[in-house]
């Protein structure tokens, strides 16, 4: 299919994960993309397996300087943009008693500051007829201990659908949301469990799946490929859930 031929994708976070397997199921359809990453490395690491169609730009989600450059680095590949994917970001959960200052303004800054302000930066740079999908989390449907700040960042992140919708909808863009279930990526990387606790926390999550399974990185692509396509032309203000039917099946 070549559903996304002249067409170009920001995706923040498209080193690795979904952020990444949207960039290439974009490219193998058609289209150009422009990732972002936190460092030199893994940013010119995916580049070289996604090929020429796309360019990489080194951006914190997390810093109001980056976010405030993003436009002017994007305008270095292009001058304007067709589909844009807010993905940026990582999980770090603890107890509540164990937050502090640092920890919730980390991930405010990341998981709400970030989207929100990438996407204010791209404005300029998107047309009628363009679109953009925020990323949000099974865990803002499903309370999880631990996970307060992040599900109430990514509860931030859904109202964004309907807020950034209504205002947008003048203007001819598209705003929708995927809402990913429990997802096989790098996801707890940063949460400073090695790579046996991240083993076991697995192995305590999959039974509580109704397919018994994580999903994989290119399951959120073809959910984010058909929002960004016109097969989702008359789809506004959603968020889709692709959580194998947890946040709903108990
Ligand atoms: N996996 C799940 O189960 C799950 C479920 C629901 C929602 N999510 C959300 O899905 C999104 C993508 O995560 P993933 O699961 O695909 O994890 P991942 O494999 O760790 O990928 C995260 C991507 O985001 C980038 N990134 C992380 N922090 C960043 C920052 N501050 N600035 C710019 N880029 C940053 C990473 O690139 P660098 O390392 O190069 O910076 C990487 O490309 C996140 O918003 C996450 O909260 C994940």
């Amino acid at each position: 299919m070549q559903r996304f031929k002249n067409k170009t994708a920001l995706i923040t976070g498209g080193t690795n994960g979904m952020g990444f397997a949207t960039a290439q199921q974009f490219i193998n359809d058609g289209g150009k993309v422009i990732i972002t990453g936190r460092s030199e490395e893994s940013v010119h690491n995916a580049l070289k397996k996604l090929g020429e169609q796309a360019s990489g730009i080194v951006s914190d989600a997390g810093s109001m300087k980056n976010l405030m450059n993003l436009r002017l680095e994007v305008r270095k590949y292009t001058e304007s943009i067709d589909v844009l994917f807010a993905n940026a970001g990582y999980g770090k959960f603890f107890p509540i008693e164990n937050v502090d200052e640092n920890h919730f303004d980390e991930l405010f800054n990341m998981l709400v500051k970030g989207p929100f302000f990438t996407v204010q930066q791209m404005l300029p740079l998107m047309r009628k007829g363009s679109s953009v999908i925020f990323n949000t989390s099974v865990a803002t449907e499903i309370a999880m201990p631990n996970f307060s700040v992040y599900s109430a960042a990514k509860s931030a992140v859904q109202s964004f659908i309907k807020t950034f919708a209504v205002e947008l909808t003048e203007r001819g863009i598209r705003v929708n949301g995927i809402s990913p279930g429990h997802i096989k990526t790098n996801i707890f990387n940063n949460t400073g469990l090695n790579a046996e606790q991240i083993e076991d926390a697995v192995h305590g999550i999959i039974p509580t799946i109704p397919f018994k399974r994580q999903g994989e990185p290119t399951e959120i692509a073809n959910a984010v490929l058909f929002l960004a396509s016109e097969e989702a032309s008359y789809i506004h203000g959603a968020e889709l859930k692709v959580d194998a039917g947890i946040s709903v099946i108990r």
